[in-house]
């Protein structure tokens, strides 16, 4: 017998086969169950009849309890109700597990409850499509950069440097020296793009972050591209087609999955290149005028701003020149001033915050030299990549992705916890 997983079932439509599945539901009545049946690539349909399979296996049928294991065997027919356009008329079972009460049912549960859970709230219909949304995104991401032309290098995790401040650390120990866990690969992806060209990474970072939003986790992934040659305006140009191209991608082979989730598909096929961009300046000169007095000219958006931004257009917006004060050591000052530099985010539409960060880097020794003095880093700790700018500096740019804001954006999740298959959180490492 030929065992197959549900997702290749439409090719087998009137052959007997075998599948090894989960019970993620059951109904039955005197005469007939229903099993509603998974195995991680889909979820299909079991009919058992009574008359057909006999008094013994039909009450072996409505034994089973959610999530109980079995492999089954049987018919698949064509059913155009389903999703993949078929089930399986059951002839035999074969219990591998009987589950004990399964603590997620189809009832309502709270969030802390769930997040107690996860390592099993991973196997419920609305997870499984986020996870296969975020699955689809990494996919796409290596096809999009593959055919660019970049190579894919992996930054340490284990690190000396701080690129993004030093407030935000992990810190550990490394034998005897003191070490980070990386918060971006980024100054590593500088000497890999002065190698190889055009790079991406994609890899965990870490931030010991206080926050606790719908948006920040302490642990989570991001895809960083850095080219050499490149100056600013073009890595914008790089960012907007990446993102186009996962948007589309995500819409072309996850459409179960968003139907699912019940996601507005109108919304994500409007995201095409090329994708406004506004000033810093003219930001807040906006938000001065939707009302935001809070705000002056030098402070950081928070998340209400971004959102009242991007709400006035239905693609995501690159929010450009942001002053100094507020920007790491690295970015290239704008060539007419001295107080913003050439460094964008790019902000998702419908409240899902910043998704890119990203700048050109400064390539000349000894304004790096001056900037890394200025933010009292370690100049030990950058000599290597200060060393860069000695050999043949070129400009280059570069930007990271936060992949989890991105599946929460595509899939419509509303909080990052259920964008990564086990997030870490502020009080939270369990499971
Ligand atoms: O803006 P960030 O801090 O930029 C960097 O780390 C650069 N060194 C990247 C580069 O140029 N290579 O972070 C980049 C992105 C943010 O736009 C956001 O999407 C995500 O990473 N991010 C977070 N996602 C989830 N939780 C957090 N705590 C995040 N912090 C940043
Ligand atoms: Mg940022």
């Amino acid at each position: 017998m030929k065992k197959i997983s549900i997702n290749q079932m439409p090719s087998h439509i009137g052959e007997e086969v075998k599948l090894g599945a989960w019970i993620a539901n059951k109904r039955s009545s005197g005469k007939i169950a229903f099993l509603q049946l998974r195995d991680g690539t889909g979820f299909v349909q079991g009919v058992v009849v009574k008359a057909d399979v006999g008094e013994e296996l039909f009450q072996t049928a409505k034994g089973l309890t959610q999530e109980s294991s079995v492999y089954i065997t049987g018919t698949v027919t064509e059913d155009t109700r389903n999703s993949f356009g078929c089930e399986i008329q059951v002839s035999e079972i074969e219990v591998l597990s009987l589950a004990e009460d399964f603590p997620i049912t189809p009832k309502e549960h709270g969030t802390e409850f769930l997040m107690d859970n996860r390592h099993v709230w991973l196997r419920s219909r609305k997870q499984h499509a986020i996870m296969k949304i975020r699955n689809e995104i990494i996919r796409a991401t290596y096809e999009f950069y593959n055919q660019e032309g970049f190579v894919k290098m992996d930054p340490p995790i284990l690190t000396g440097s701080a690129p993004e401040g030093t407030s935000e650390l992990f810190a550990t120990k490394y034998f005897d020296e003191d070490a980070f866990l990386s918060q971006s690969g980024q100054l590593y992806m500088e000497a890999a793009a002065m190698a190889m060209g055009k790079v991406f990474s994609f890899g965990p970072t870490f931030r010991a972050e206080k926050s606790k939003t719908r948006r920040h986790l302490i642990e989570f992934w991001m895809i960083e591209p850095e080219m050499a040659f490149v100056e600013f305006n073009e890595s914008l140009e790089v960012q907007e087609n990446y993102v186009s191209y996962i948007v589309q991608s995500v819409l072309k082979n996850c459409q179960l999955e968003l139907e699912r989730l019940g996601r507005d598909t109108s919304k994500l096929e409007a995201i095409q290149a090329p994708f406004p961009r506004i000033t810093y300046d003219d930001a807040i000169t906006f938000l001065h005028e939707q009302g935001f007095d809070d705000i002056k000219w030098g402070d950081d958006f928070g998340a209400p701003h971004e959102t009242a931004i991007a709400e006035a257009y239905d693609k995501p917006v690159f929010i450009t020149h942001y002053p100094t004060g507020i920007k790491p050591f690295y970015m290239q000052p704008h060539p007419d001033r001295d107080d913003v530099v050439l460094c964008a985010d790019m902000i998702a539409p419908e409240g899902y915050g910043e998704i890119i960060g990203g700048s050109e880097r400064i390539h000349d020794y000894d304004l790096l030299k001056q900037r890394i003095q200025e933010h009292n880093l370690d100049e030990a700790a950058y000599a290597w990549y200060l060393e860069l700018r000695k050999y043949g500096t070129v400009p280059h740019s570069g930007f990271g992705l936060g992949l989890e804001r991105t599946v929460a954006w595509i899939s419509g999740a509303e909080h990052v916890r259920e964008s990564i298959p086990f997030p870490r959180l502020l009080n939270r490492l369990y499971p």
